[in-house]
């Protein structure tokens, strides 16, 4: 490179940001690019150097400066200056008609109009720009509070990090746009491939790569993902609205962020219901063709006062709608039909496929669930089969091809031993599962460890499926009794085990022994006995004893106990592994089952006597871990809102007891103000 005075390289580098801009603008945004990448790469190149001969040039919104490489150890939660709403869905052409009739009857005008644009499945994106610089990016997390993402979302490239100006020159001072960042379709089996070749998980779908790579720590890992955006909406509602983009409809909100510099979605615009319903179909085709997986569209009144007009649910605005496709459906051959044998000894039959894509993933089994189903479906170890995947729900089996058969084609019978342990297997008269009979059958012995070690039950970090594989093949332990004589030296025996993970190990397995009775009698996995039953019981007896020695009708006398579990409790407490079991928990000084008094609620605290609901997901814990929140904070836990409601606690993805909550005037607490109480 030629020497440069000090005033040369400064016009250089702002030459040089300018057209490095514009071709992102072009390339990302008009999806129009002028040059190579190879040119393109040589402008940053420059840029790089002379940045680097010339610190003080550096700028941040320079295109050099997209990572910042600082890992922070947690994400900030930052307000959002207006709730962040989400969309009602519909499945079928009644339900757009429906909402064209609500439309129609809240808004009469002559001529409405709609936007249909394809819905992006990815993570929702909030993004601030001040003076028309990026200053902070949010995910949506609960709607009122959002993960500040800045210094990742500042990696992708799709996002600028400098508003374009105007042909007045001017950019808004203060701008807020929501969008979606997502990990294009092609990107995503790359991705995999990858962490498979690195021994890392794969990722279930592209939804979930995004999110995983917008929610990293570590910026500079996400800035290896090649993640794409698209921006829908304009949100400057405060903080000094920018004046300057005055938008009246949803086409012109387009127009303006792709002047901004926003790689915005392609729309059609559809000016009755008829358009409307046929846009649909063709959309169904059109997804396929777009870089990125889509779950639906989205159905936009066009004109903004319109929809202004017609106002918000709790969730989502009266005048947007997501409909969604039907389910995908492909086709592919079942090699295989294994049986698996799970913790309380049911076996389920699970066909093996040869893999194939649905619905932005991969699949290579699915489960039959019961041999009645495989009867009824007739589905036979080397069929055609049609493999349908819904949304998030796990993908199943819906028809055979019967046409396809050859001949070659084998039944399944369920094996009347345990593929496992071979003990005699049976279905008792009633239910639709076969178990396997054997006590000690490793399969159930596996199983039940990895559940009195879950989160939910005894909560013992670091005993996980492998971990618990270990300990079994190493023949350390029998059942769960035995994980609490468990030695350092012991699991040092383990491959790989170091002294550190020992220690900490041992530590966890210790620390579960102060776990309260609910927990400890869900964590014995009796049939029936789930986390609501188990809360039930010790509520209601106190103590472990007194819960073994009580009578069946006793049992089936406390609140959501039903005859079924009642019976259930007690086959399983004349088991003798139940009562080896129990033996060695009471020798290792597991505090639920020693005959002291438990479940005594708390007799004060923040929210002592009042009664609170949760809808949705606290981030950081599961349901039962908030809901015992909020019982050490003296609170009851109920499941559905009345006025004597105190306050519903709303994570993220709220369910209908927001509304309701909002229905009936009832106080709404965020997950950050539950979490304040608890840290007060
Ligand atoms: S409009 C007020 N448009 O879908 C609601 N959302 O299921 C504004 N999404 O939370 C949303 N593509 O994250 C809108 N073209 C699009 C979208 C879109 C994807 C997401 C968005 C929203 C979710 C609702």
């Amino acid at each position: 490179m030629k020497r440069l005075s000090p005033e040369e390289a400064s016009e250089r580098a702002v030459r040089l940001r300018q057209e490095i801009r514009e071709h992102q603008y072009r390339y990302y945004a008009l999806d129009n690019p002028l040059i190579s990448d190879q040119e393109y790469d040589k402008m940053v190149l420059e840029l790089q150097e002379l940045e680097a001969r010339f610190p003080e040039l550096v700028t941040p919104d320079s295109p050099t400066q997209r990572i910042g490489g600082v890992v922070s150890a947690a994400f900030r939660s930052v307000p959002h200056l207006q709730p962040v709403l989400s969309l009602s869905n519909a499945f079928s052409q009644g339900e757009v008609r429906a909402f064209h009739q609500r439309v129609w009857e809240s808004v009469p005008e002559a001529q409405l109009q709609y936007v249909v644009e394809p819905k992006i499945d990815g993570l929702s994106v909030i993004l601030r720009y001040q003076d028309g610089l990026l200053s902070l990016g949010l995910t949506r997390g609960d709607g009122y509070t959002g993960e500040d993402v800045t210094a990742n979302v500042r990696t992708v490239r799709a996002i600028p990090l400098k508003l374009r100006t105007s042909s007045q020159g001017t950019s808004p001072e203060f701008l807020e746009v929501r969008g979606e960042v997502f990990l294009p379709r092609q990107d995503f089996g790359r991705l995999n491939q990858e962490r498979e070749e690195k021994g890392l998980p794969a990722f279930a779908n592209p939804r979930n790569a995004a999110a995983g790579s917008l929610r990293q720590l570590d910026p500079r890992v996400t800035a290896e993902r090649p993640l794409g955006a698209l921006f829908y909406e304009i949100r400057s509602k405060s903080r000094g609205d920018s004046g300057s983009l005055s938008t009246k409809t949803e086409v012109e909100v387009l127009k303006v962020l792709k002047g901004l510099g926003f790689p915005v979605p392609e729309y059609t615009l559809c000016s009755s219901l008829d358009e409307l319903l046929e846009e649909i179909l063709v959309w169904e085709e059109k997804r396929h063709s777009l870089p990125y997986d889509t779950d639906g569209i989205v159905l936009k009144l066009n004109d903004l006062e319109l929809g202004q007009r017609m106002g918000a649910t709790a969730h989502s605005p009266r005048a947007q709608l997501a409909f969604k496709f039907p389910a995908e459906q492909v086709e592919t051959k079942v090699l295989d039909i294994i049986v698996q044998v799970g913790r309380t000894g049911v076996l389920t039959p699970t066909a093996i496929l040869e893999p194939v894509r649905i619905s932005g993933s991969t699949v290579s089994r699915a489960t039959l669930h019961n041999e009645d189903i495989v009867r009824d479906k007739d589905i036979r170890i080397g069929d055609y089969v049609i493999l349908q995947k819904a949304g998030e729900v796990i993908p199943e089996i819906v028809s055979v091809l019967k046409e396809k058969r050859t001949g070659n084609e084998t039944a399944f019978t369920m094996p009347q031993r345990c593929p496992v342990c071979g003990s005699d297997t049976v279905r008792l008269p009633g239910e639709v599962a076969r178990r396997c009979t054997g006590v000690a059958c490793p399969a159930q012995v596996r199983e039940q460890l990895i559940h009195f070690a879950s989160r939910d039950a005894m909560d013992i970090r670091g005993l996980g499926p492998s971990m618990v594989d270990a300990l079994l093949s190493a023949g350390l332990v029998k059942d769960a009794g035995d994980l609490y004589s468990l030695t350092v030296e012991d699991i040092r025996k383990i491959p790989r085990q170091g002294e550190k993970s020992s220690e900490n190990l041992v530590g966890a397995i210790k620390a579960s022994r102060n776990r309260p009775l609910a927990k400890v009698l869900y964590a014995l996995g009796i049939r029936h006995v789930g986390q609501r039953a188990s809360q039930a019981l010790a509520d209601e007896f106190g103590s472990f004893d007194a819960l073994m020695s009580a009578d069946p009708q006793e049992i089936e006398s406390v609140p959501d106990i039903g005859p079924e579990t009642a019976r259930s409790i007690v086959s399983a407490r004349n088991q003798e592994s139940m009562e080896t079991l129990i033996t060695k928990l009471k020798k290792a000084g597991v505090a639920g089952v020693l005959d002291v008094a438990f479940a005594e609620a708390a007799t004060e605290g923040p929210l002592f006597g009042k009664t609170l609901v949760i809808t949705g997901t606290i981030p950081g814990m599961t349901r039962s871990q908030a809901e015992d929140l909020v019982r050490e904070l003296g609170g009851k836990v109920s499941s559905s809102v009345s006025r004597n409601t105190y306050a519903v606690i709303a994570g993220d993805d709220p369910g209908s007891k927001l509304d309701k909550a909002r229905t009936l005037g009832v106080r709404v607490m965020t997950s950050q103000e539950f979490k304040g109480i608890a840290n007060t």
